[in-house]
């Protein structure tokens, strides 16, 4: 008898157990043992206040679904282009990097696993995949509503904070791995989003460099824990008892070799990845360095989509 699942173990419990679980359920148990099993969330930031709507669970939102690696919403790790619309989905040839880790490939290999379950035909997924993110991070090519937009996985319609028109709000979000680059806000009114209705909100402030077109700085604190927070300016005229704010980040890798220098002492194009790896550079330097380069090549970028209402 095993005690603390309280069932006899027989040659049929396991896959009695295993019928119980769809894939989905094994996935989620499975990248939360994973998680934890190593230490750390797998890459690479997430919006915690107001909380993505695959943060909630987290931030103690009841009836909301756990994603042990809520900071991965990536759209599967397929470097994005800087410059395509989102309403245009362009295929790529996406060609799979050699994991690092043994723990990125298994959850690599989950993520697929889950993928066959819900679209039947895993065949090109990795092979080929859209080169632009859904609305709210998602692979495009999944079905609509995607995981983490409303109506979806994650979206289950719950305000995860409340706010005053016109004012300025603190967003939170945390790093577990950040690689330069930018990240922005975009507010759409209505309860419901679609691709068309993000409009970009002005940052006033925050923890990191500001720099043209609304964006905030992420510097490079590679795998430390980070927290950034922006300031951002909510329009006087925008009321809703739900609506969606939705943050992007855009990192500068890959591609390192084609960033543009915003006028930092930049440690040469070519070399940026032996600067780093250099002990005799100190880290303060490495984390001070703001190269809040906007990266011309395809880059991974990040998006949450959160569930705010503005009174
Ligand atoms: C937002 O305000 C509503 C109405 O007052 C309240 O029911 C809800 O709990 C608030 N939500 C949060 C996350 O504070």
């Amino acid at each position: 008898m095993n005690k603390e699942l309280g069932i006899k173990v027989t040659t049929q419990t396991v896959p009695k157990l295993l019928g119980l679980c769809d894939l989905n359920t094994m996935y989620q148990i499975l990248s939360f043992i994973l998680a934890f099993a190593v230490g750390v969330v797998v890459p690479h930031g997430g919006m915690i206040d107001p909380p993505g709507r695959n943060y909630m669970y987290h931030a103690g939102f009841e009836g909301t679904p756990p994603n042990w690696n809520w900071q991965a919403v990536w759209c599967n790790d397929v470097p994005q282009a800087i410059d395509v619309p989102e309403s245009t989905c362009v295929y790529m040839e996406y060609v799979k990097t050699k994991p690092a880790k043994i723990y990125k490939f298994v959850l690599e290999i989950l993520t697929l696993s889950r993928y066959k379950e819900r679209h039947g035909n895993p065949k090109h997924v990795a092979e080929q995949t859209p080169y632009c993110l859904g609305m709210c991070g998602d692979v495009p090519s999944d079905p609509a509503p995607r995981e983490n937009e409303n109506g979806g996985y994650y979206g289950k319609a719950t305000v995860g904070k409340n706010y005053t028109a016109g004012s300025i709000i603190d967003v939170r979000t945390e790093f577990g791995a950040a690689h330069y680059g930018y990240m922005e806000f975009h507010l759409c009114q209505t309860s419901i989003e679609s691709p068309g209705c993000f409009q970009k909100l002005a940052i006033v402030g925050g923890s990191e460099d500001i720099i043209p077109e609304e964006r905030m700085c992420v510097p490079y604190p590679n795998s430390e824990t980070r927290i950034l927070t922006a300031r951002l300016q909510l329009p006087a005229g925008v009321r809703c008892n739900r609506c969606t704010l939705r943050w992007t980040y855009r990192t500068a890798y890959p591609g390192w070799g084609g960033m543009v220098n915003q006028g930092q002492n930049h440690p040469g194009q070519d070399t940026v990845q032996k600067w780093f790896s250099n002990p005799e550079v100190s880290k303060s330097e490495k984390w001070g360095w703001h190269e809040c380069a906007v990266n011309p090549n395809p880059a991974q970028v990040f998006r949450n989509c959160a569930d705010i209402s503005i009174q």
